[in-house]
Parts: structure tokens; sequence; C-alpha cells
């Protein structure tokens, strides 16, 4: 099986040690372990925990505790509709593999993280792109999506908020989107990674899992929770779908480290403080995207609804990878060329990094666009 070579991730591992200022990142800035344990109250007692604690491979799905803290997050889901996973590129992986057989018509809606797109087509899937388009506010066009359904249509793939553009599907829009994939009876596969993002509101988009009856929801705790560290996400779908997807996990994954699974709960069962601190960051982190966006005459970009990313657009003739690495070797800021995401012509901002670090990055990238300008 031959596969296209992921481009983001190849980015990142080329470049992120090399950086002083990271508006690549798409975690809302990390927690550390102290953090963590302040936040959770258990600074003091943690190890009488953790020093009993057997080593085993654990419960297999995940323990019933993480799981039924991972219902917590959704309307109608139950434990046994949870699967754990290696992070959710784990479980998106996972999900791909156990629907997807040759000549399967798959729907990809981008741009996205590229194992949504690249992973089918590997598996030899017949595969059409639905591409989100900035003057449609990157949302899909819906009557494109119900013209490129087939009534085999195994598997339609979206990523909501979405990463790149910041673009969230949501209420009426959300709903047409589900009615118009339920008249071919496909599945929906969700990478729901950064629900919890919204700029507005409670933050919560409905999971599809929750909205529909072929809707697979995926996250993790790496986005909105900022534990990307724990390497921890999950799949929340209907039991037949977990049944065909354990078979395939039980060679893959056995089960998640039994710290990780703790760690994850400690996380889950205070995520009122966790998620208010993230989404202070990214709200406010919004507003400084903002203001710099509206002063930079050579930067256009949708104003993301949600997420932790956002697509410039910038004015100069210029491949985007050339511009990323210019930009990195003379201040130190790292963003993603949009190249590495089918988006040539723009560039990937990751917002959600400390307010300083966003902050002092963009004037350092002011600087850089001035001397672009008079070159
Ligand atoms: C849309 C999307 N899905 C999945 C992942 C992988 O997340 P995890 O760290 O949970 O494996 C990422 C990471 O950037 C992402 O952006």
């Amino acid at each position: 099986m031959k596969i296209k070579p992921f481009g983001v991730e190849i980015w990142m591992n080329e470049f992120e040690t090399q950086c002083k200022y990271n508006l690549a990142e798409t975690c809302v800035a990390s927690l550390t372990v102290e953090q963590l344990l302040n936040i959770s109250g258990k600074g003091n007692t943690i190890l009488d925990e953790l020093l009993p604690m057997k080593l085993t491979y654990g419960e297999i799905e995940g323990s019933s505790r993480l799981r039924d803290n991972i219902c917590g997050l959704y309307e109608s889901q139950k434990r046994d509709n949870i699967v754990v996973t290696h992070g959710a590129i784990g479980a998106n992986a996972l999900v791909h593999e156990t629907m997807i057989s040759p000549g399967d018509h798959v729907i990809s809606i981008c741009p996205t993280y590229q194992q949504h797109y690249s992973i089918p087509e590997s598996f030899g899937a017949k595969l059409d792109i639905l591409w989100l388009r900035p003057e449609n506010d990157f949302l899909p066009d819906l009557e494109e999506l119900g013209r490129i359904l087939r009534p085999n249509t195994k598997l339609v793939v979206l990523n909501n908020p979405n990463n790149p553009t910041g673009a969230l599907l949501m209420g009426a829009n959300l709903e047409e989107f589900v009615a118009v994939v339920r008249t071919s009876g496909a599945y929906i596969l969700c990478d729901e990674v950064y629900r919890g993002t919204n700029q507005v509101g409670n933050g919560f988009a409905p999971a599809m899992a929750d909205i529909y009856e072929k809707g697979i929801s995926v996250s993790s705790m790496s986005k909105v929770f900022s534990l990307a560290g724990i390497r921890l996400g999950w799949i929340a779908a209907p039991r037949e779908v977990l049944e065909a997807v354990s078979i395939r996990r039980d060679y893959n994954t056995i089960s998640v480290g039994m710290i990780d699974d703790y760690f994850a709960s400690l996380a889950l069962e205070n995520k009122e403080q966790i998620i208010g601190r993230s989404q202070k960051i990214t709200r406010g982190n919004l507003k400084i995207l903002d203001d710099w966006v509206s002063k930079e005459h050579s930067i256009s970009y949708k104003k993301p609804q949600a997420g932790t990313t956002a697509l410039l657009k910038y004015d100069f003739n210029i491949p985007s990878r050339d511009f990323c690495i210019q930009l990195l070797r003379e201040t130190g800021v790292m963003f993603t060329p949009g190249s590495v995401m089918e988006m040539e012509g723009w560039l990937r901002i990751g917002y959600a990094n400390s307010p300083e670090v966003l902050s002092q990055g963009l004037n350092l990238v002011s600087n850089f666009l001035a001397q672009m300008g008079s070159r």
C-alpha cells in the first residue's frame, strides 16, 4: 500500500524545533503536569494514586472511568459507544481502515487534515473532494455535495470545526448537511478534535455521533484540553461500527497507557476549568490576530468561527513554502505553508499559543512584511 507523505507532519518535524515563536502550533497552549495537578487538586496526593497502580494493559477499550467521563462531552453516548485510541490520529486511522475497501466511494471535505484524503486514496477508494471556498466562508456547498453523493457512497469525511480554515458547521447548516448525506445512507466521519473552541456560546457544536444515526465522532485530549503529550483520543460511534473497529484495533493498539488514561480522566473531571482556560486563550488571541490582520495591507483572511487556526492570504508573488522558510530564518516565527495542505498562496497560522508568543510573533511578522513590500 503506497501512501502520499503527510505534508503538515513533515513540515512540523523539519522545523518545529528550530523556531522561537511557534505560530504553527494547533493545540491550545499545552498544560504542564504541575498545572494539571493543580487544576485537579491532586498536587499533594498524586503519588498515593500512582504508586499502587499496577501497570497492566488496563481495560482494553479504555477504563470505564475514562469512557464515562468522555460520555459527558456528548448528549446521548453511552460507555459502549466509546473506544479509546492513540490520539485522534489513531482514531481516524482506525475508522478509515475499518470502513474503506478498494473501490468504495468516499467524499472528503477539503482543506482538511491529510489523513482524511490520503488514507482513503491509499486504500483504493474512489475519492471525490468537496472543496471549501473562501467565497462560501469555507462552508460546504450542499448543492455540490448532493451532486457528488452516490447511492452507494460509503463515507463522507469532514473536520468540524475545520483545520485549517477555522470554519464551523453549526445550527441549520449542520442539520442540512446531515439531511443531504442521509439521502445516500453514507456514514459520516466527523473529526471533532477542535470541538469546544467555538468563539461564542459554550464553545461546543453538536457532535455528529449525537445527531446522525450513522455518525462517527473522533476527538482527543490534544487541542481544547491542551494535553497532546498524553496521546489519548477516542471514537464515539454506533456499536456496530465500534465492533468492526475493535477487530482492527486489536492488531495495532491493544490499549492505551494506564497513566495516560488516568491523566485524561483527571482532566475531564475538571473540564470546566480547562475548557474555560482554553476559551479565554482562543477568544482573546483571535482578537489579537483580527486587529493585526486589519492593520496589515498585504494580508487578508476569513475570520475563524472556531478552532485554533486561520488561513491567511498574502499579496506577494512567492510560493508559501519559500515565504515560511524565509520568515522562520529571518524572525524565528513559524507558520505553516498552504502548499502542505493543498492551499498554495495561503499561510496557516495557529493562534492558540500563549498570548505573549502570538503578540511578539506577529510584531516580527509585521517587520518582515514591511521589508518584503520594499524589496
Ligand atoms: C484535524 C485534526 N485531526 C487530528 C489531529 C491529531 O490529533 P491527536 O493529537 O489527537 O492525535 C490533528 C492534529 O493536529 C488535527 O488537526
